[in-house]
C-alpha cells in the first residue's frame, strides 16, 4: 500500500516507520524541518521518502493524520483534495496545553475531521495507544496474543484498509463500529494516556479486551 504520513512527530514517526518496514511505500510529511523527514526515511530502511502533505497525499491508498488538533486545518490545506482517500486519524481534539478534549460526548474530533473532509472515508485508529509502544508491538507481531486496537469508521471499505496496517503493526484489530464511537474511543485514549504518563510502570502500555466463553 501507498501510505502518505501527515504530521511526522511521535505517532506518525513511529508509524511510518513501522509501516515502511512492513512492505508499504511510505511517504512522511508535515514536520517543521525537511532534514528531519529526509531522515526518518533513510532510517526506516524501507521504502520510505519525505516530501509534502500533497505528495504524501496524491498517491496515497491510505493516510495517516497524526497532528495536534489546532494543525489540523493548516494540514488538511497543504494536503489539498483528499476525495476518496481513506484517512486513519491518531488525532485527539485535545486543547492548547493537552489537558482536555474540546470535543466530546455530542461529537468526536473523528466526526468534526469527516466534517471538514466529508468526501474522504475516515477511519478513527491509534489514538488509544501512546507512541512509546509501538515498536514493542511490532516486535512481538509473530506472537500469538498480540494487544488490541480499538478502531471505528463508517465506510466498510476504509475499514478493511485500516484493519489491515492495524495488523501490519502488530495489534489485533478490534471494530467497534461507526464513526460516532470516538465519542467514546477518545476518552478511553485518555485514561490510557493517564495510565501511561501518570501510573507506575511507564508507558510502553497496550491493552486486550477478552470476550469470556462460558
Ligand atoms: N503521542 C502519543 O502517544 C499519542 C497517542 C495517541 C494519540 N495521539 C494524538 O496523535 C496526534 C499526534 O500526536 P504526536 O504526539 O505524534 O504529536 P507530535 O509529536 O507533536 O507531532 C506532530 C507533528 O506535526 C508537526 N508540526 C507541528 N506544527 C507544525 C507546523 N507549524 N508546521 C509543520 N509541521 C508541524 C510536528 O513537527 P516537528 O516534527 O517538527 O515537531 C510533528 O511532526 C495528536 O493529535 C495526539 O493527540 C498521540
Amino acid at each position: 500500500m501507498r501510505v502518505g504520513i501527515l504530521g511526522s512527530g511521535l505517532m506518525g514517526a513511529k508509524l511510518g516507520t513501522i509501516w515502511a518496514r512492513a512492505g508499504h511505500e511510505v511517504v512522511f510529511s508535515y514536520a517543521r524541518s525537511e532534514q528531519k523527514l529526509q531522515k526518518l526515511a533513510r532510517d526506516a530502511k524501507g521504502n520510505a521518502r519525505a516530501g509534502t502533505p500533497r505528495e504524501a497525499a496524491a498517491e496515497a491508498d491510505a493516510l495517516l493524520l497524526a497532528v495536534h488538533w489546532s494543525r489540523v486545518d493548516d494540514v488538511l490545506a497543504q494536503a489539498g483534495d483528499v476525495a476518496g482517500k481513506v484517512v486513519l486519524s491518531c488525532s485527539l481534539p485535545m486543547n492548547s496545553d493537552d489537558t482536555a478534549l474540546v470535543v466530546g460526548q455530542t461529537s468526536s474530533g473523528a466526526e468534526e475531521l469527516a466534517k471538514k473532509i466529508p468526501t474522504a472515508r475516515v477511519v478513527a485508529a491509534f489514538n488509544t495507544v501512546p507512541s512509546e509502544v509501538l515498536f514493542d508491538v511490532y516486535a512481538g507481531r509473530r506472537k500469538a496474543s498480540r494487544p488490541s486496537l480499538v478502531y471505528c469508521g463508517d465506510d466498510r471499505r476504509a475499514k478493511t484498509t485500516a484493519a489491515r496496517l492495524i495488523r501490519d503493526v502488530g495489534f489485533e484489530p478490534l471494530d467497534s463500529g461507526p464513526l460516532r464511537i470516538a465519542r467514546y474511543t477518545e476518552p478511553f485514549g485518555l485514561l490510557v494516556a493517564q495510565l501511561a504518563y501518570e501510573r507506575k510502570g511507564g508507558p510502553r502500555l497496550a491493552y486486550t479486551f477478552q470476550r469470556l466463553k462460558s
